[in-house]
C-alpha cells in the first residue's frame, strides 16, 4: 500500500505575485516538519469555479482566496460560516469529501487575535470604537469588534454612501461620522482603527489628529507596509498604545493551516521576522 500523499493547499488570486501567504504557510510547514505544500496560483476571475473544482479533484485540502475572488468564492460555497456571511466574503476554503467546500472568513478572527496578543490589556467592550474606512477590510474589522461586544462603532468614510451601506448591513450599533469630523469622534473611544489604504507604500499618509483621543485608547492600522505608519506614530506621540497590521495577516492564516495541515501553528517573533525578510 502506498503512503498517504502529502497535504496540499494553495492561495488563489489575480494577480498573485504579491501574496505573503506562501512564505507564511511555508515557514510553518518547515518549522513543524510537515511534508505538505502550499502554492500560489494566478487564476483569472472567470476561471475561479473551474479552478476550485480542479483543486478539489487533485486532492487539495483547501485554499485561501484573495483579490478579486473573495466575494465570488462565498457565492460558490456549499456551506459558509456565519462570519463569512456577515462579512460578505470568504478568504479560507476547505474542501469536503463531496467536492464542495466550506467558506470561512478569518480576517475578523485575525484582527481580534492580533490585538489580544499584542496588547493583552485591550478589551473590545471597554468602550466605543472608531473605524476609519468602509471597504472589505472594514467589514471584517466591524464584524470582529461586534462579536467581541464593542458597545458602539463610530464609522467614518470619505464616501459616506459606503458607510451608510455598512450601517444598513450591521445595524444600530454602528453610527456614522463625517470623514472631516473623525478626529473629534475619537473622544471616548477605546479602540481606533484605520482600515483605509492611506499610509500604505505608494499612498498618501493618513494624517489623523489624535488630540481628542484618550491616552488609554488603543490605535491599530491594518496597513503593514510600512509597519510603522504616520497614523501609528501620531497615536504613540499622544500616548496611545499602538498595534501594527502585520499581526492580523499572520493570525488570519492560523485557522486555515490548522484545518489543512492538522496542527494549530504559533504566531511569534520568529514568524514575524521571517515574513519581514520574505
Ligand atoms: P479594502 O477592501 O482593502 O478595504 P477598498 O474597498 O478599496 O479596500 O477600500 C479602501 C478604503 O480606503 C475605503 O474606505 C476608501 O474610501 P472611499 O470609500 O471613499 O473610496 C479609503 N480610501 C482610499 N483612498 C482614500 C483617500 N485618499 N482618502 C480617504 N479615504 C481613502
Amino acid at each position: 500500500m502506498s503512503a498517504a500523499p502529502p497535504p496540499l493547499a494553495a492561495v488563489l488570486g489575480w494577480p498573485i505575485g504579491h501574496s505573503r501567504s506562501p512564505a507564511l504557510h511555508g515557514h510553518w510547514l518547515r518549522r513543524y516538519g510537515i511534508a505538505g505544500h502550499y502554492i500560489p496560483v494566478a487564476l483569472a476571475p472567470e476561471d475561479l469555479e473551474d479552478g476550485l473544482h480542479a483543486l478539489a479533484r487533485l486532492g487539495f485540502r483547501g485554499c485561501n482566496v484573495t483579490l478579486p475572488h473573495k466575494e465570488a468564492a462565498l457565492a460558490l460555497a456549499a456551506e459558509a460560516t456565519d462570519l463569512a456571511r456577515e462579512i460578505g466574503s470568504a478568504n479560507t476554503l476547505t474542501f469536503r469529501e463531496d467536492g464542495g467546500f466550506l467558506a470561512d472568513n478569518t480576517d475578523a478572527y485575525g484582527f481580534v487575535a492580533n490585538l489580544r496578543q499584542s496588547a493583552p490589556q485591550w478589551r473590545a467592550d471597554a468602550g466605543p470604537a472608531l473605524v476609519l474606512g468602509a471597504g472589505g477590510a472594514a467589514r471584517a474589522v466591524i464584524a470582529g469588534l461586534l462579536a467581541e461586544r464593542t458597545p458602539e462603532i463610530r464609522l467614518a468614510n470619505r464616501t459616506r454612501a459606503r458607510a451608510e451601506d455598512l450601517r444598513a448591513h450591521f445595524g444600530p450599533r454602528l453610527s456614522l461620522v463625517d470623514w472631516e469630523a473623525a478626529p473629534e469622534a475619537a473622544a471616548g473611544a477605546a479602540t481606533i482603527v484605520n482600515t483605509t489604504s492611506l499610509g500604505m507604500e505608494g499612498q498618501p499618509p493618513l494624517g489623523f489628529g489624535f488630540h481628542a483621543a484618550a491616552p488609554a485608547a488603543l490605535a491599530t492600522d491594518i496597513v503593514y507596509r510600512p509597519l510603522d505608519t504616520a497614523f501609528l506614530i501620531d497615536a504613540r506621540r499622544r500616548g496611545l498604545t499602538t498595534v501594527d497590521g502585520l499581526g492580523m495577516l499572520l493570525h488570519q492564516a492560523v485557522p486555515g493551516f490548522e484545518r489543512w495541515f492538522g496542527r494549530r501553528p504559533e504566531v511569534d517573533a520568529e514568524l514575524r521576522a521571517a515574513l519581514l525578510d520574505a
